[in-house]
This record gives C-alpha cells, sequence and structure tokens, in this order.
C-alpha cells in the first residue's frame, strides 16, 4: 500500500496529538509531535536563560548543540534533548508559558523545520503541529486543520493537566490558550493558518472517537 504524508495543523488542544498517535497506530505509521520539538528548545533555553528568561542570544548561539529525538516505549511517545528524558518536563506550564516565543525565532523554525522534513523523507508519517501543511510538507496527501471554541478547548486541557498532576485554574489556562493563539496566528514566519488544501473541522461538538473515524475515513480515501 501506498504510504504517504499526513498532517495535523490546528490550535491547542483540539486533540491533535492523541489523534494523530491513534491514527499512526491504526495505519503503522510513524508519528511526530512537532509542538514537542518547539517545547525542547524552549526547555533548553530556560535551563540556559536566567530565572525563568530566556536569552535569545545565548540561545542562538547554542542552537547546534541541541539533540531532539523520540523513542516510543510502552510507557508512550518520549521526547529526548541531548540524552535526557524530558517528557514531563516539557509539559510544565513554564514552558507552555514561553513556547509561543521561542517559537517565533525564524533560526528556530528553520532548524525544527528541517529535521521534521529529514523525519518525513520515507513518508508513512503523520505530523501534527501548526506549519506542517502549510510549511514543513505543504505537499502532504492528506491535511487537517482542527478548530474549536477557546472555552472547551481551556476546559480539555485543564482536565488533562489535572491527570498530570499539574493544578491549575481555568482561568490560567483559558488565558494562556488565548495568548499562544495570538501569538501563534500572527507571527512572521510560518504563522498559524490553515493550507488552502486542508480539510477543517470544528471539533468543539465532537468526541475524540467521531474526530478519529472522520479522518480515518478521509485519510483511507488516500491510501486506497
Ligand atoms: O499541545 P499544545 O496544543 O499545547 O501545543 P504543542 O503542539 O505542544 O505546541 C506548543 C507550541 O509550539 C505552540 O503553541 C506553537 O507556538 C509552537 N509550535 C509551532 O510553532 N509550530 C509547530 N509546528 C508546532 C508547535
Amino acid at each position: 500500500m501506498q504510504k504517504i504524508i499526513v498532517a495535523i495543523d490546528g490550535f491547542a488542544s483540539t486533540g491533535k496529538s492523541s489523534l494523530a498517535k491513534r491514527l499512526a497506530e491504526t495505519l503503522n505509521y510513524t508519528y511526530i509531535d512537532s509542538g514537542s520539538m518547539y517545547r525542547a528548545v524552549t526547555y533548553f533555553a530556560l535551563q540556559e536563560g536566567h530565572q525563568g528568561h530566556i536569552d535569545k542570544e545565548k540561545l542562538l548561539a547554542k542552537l547546534d548543540q541541541i539533540e531532539i529525538y523520540f523513542k516510543y516505549s510502552k510507557s508512550g511517545y518520549q521526547t529526548f534533548l541531548n540524552g535526557l528524558n524530558i517528557s514531563k518536563e516539557i509539559r510544565l506550564s513554564e514552558v507552555t508559558e514561553k513556547v509561543s516565543k521561542v517559537s517565533k525565532i525564524i533560526e528556530v523554525r528553520e532548524l525544527l523545520v528541517t529535521q521534521q522534513q529529514k523525519l518525513g523523507a520515507k513518508k508513512g508519517i503523520i505530523m501534527d503541529g501548526r506549519d506542517i501543511g502549510t510549511v514543513v510538507f505543504p505537499k502532504a496527501e492528506c491535511k487537517f486543520f482542527l478548530k474549536a471554541s477557546p472555552e472547551i478547548r481551556a476546559k480539555r486541557r485543564q482536565l488533562e493537566q489535572i491527570k498530570a498532576g499539574n493544578n491549575e485554574s481555568f482561568a490560567s489556562v483559558l488565558s494562556n490558550l488565548k495568548e499562544r493563539d495570538l501569538m501563534d496566528s500572527t507571527r512572521k514566519f510560518s504563522p498559524l493558518t490553515k493550507a488552502d488544501d486542508a480539510i477543517e473541522i470544528d471539533v468543539s461538538e465532537m468526541s475524540l472517537e467521531e474526530v478519529y473515524h472522520q479522518l480515518l475515513e478521509h485519510i483511507s480515501k488516500k491510501i486506497i
């Protein structure tokens, strides 16, 4: 069967990662969470910075020292930075608060986009993010763009956070989501936007199960 590239873009907490992961398992494809790469660089920058501040020049000088890779194990999808498993750390609110600032930096984007394109060179990949269908794989055979109301997304994100042991108020989760939406959508380089040929789905009133089946139906049409 012909292998294709599936790009799933959209706003934070629309279920992109869970959907992409499950679809990749079903299709026996590789799953890549591009957001975890931006989070890994942000985590690195925070480590190199001072008291929660990021020193852009210092980050740029050390960009070539960043090695990010993934492993799939029983405990799920794991992100490694320079040999260290940082899967939990990259979900901390300190990282979430700064990630959209770091992902605006052109040098960071160039570095990560090149790595993402290499990962997809053999196709058979499902990647989720913000610019996968527009910049990383503009020729992807199947593109989706997911959206939902900010309140529904914030509720979902807050539940996820509670499960992970991070208690954050609904108001703070909502304000972070709105702030990131704005920064991601208005940045100069590869802003969050729907590719012309992407299938747009508003998941506000849909269960993850329903969205999964809808995506799988579209993908199946492309690979048969
Ligand atoms: O999981 P969540 O939806 O919160 O976001 P994520 O996928 O982990 O991405 C975190 C941040 O990384 C986004 O808010 C964007 O600023 C940035 N990002 C990006 O610029 N381009 C991508 N392809 C993926 C993420």
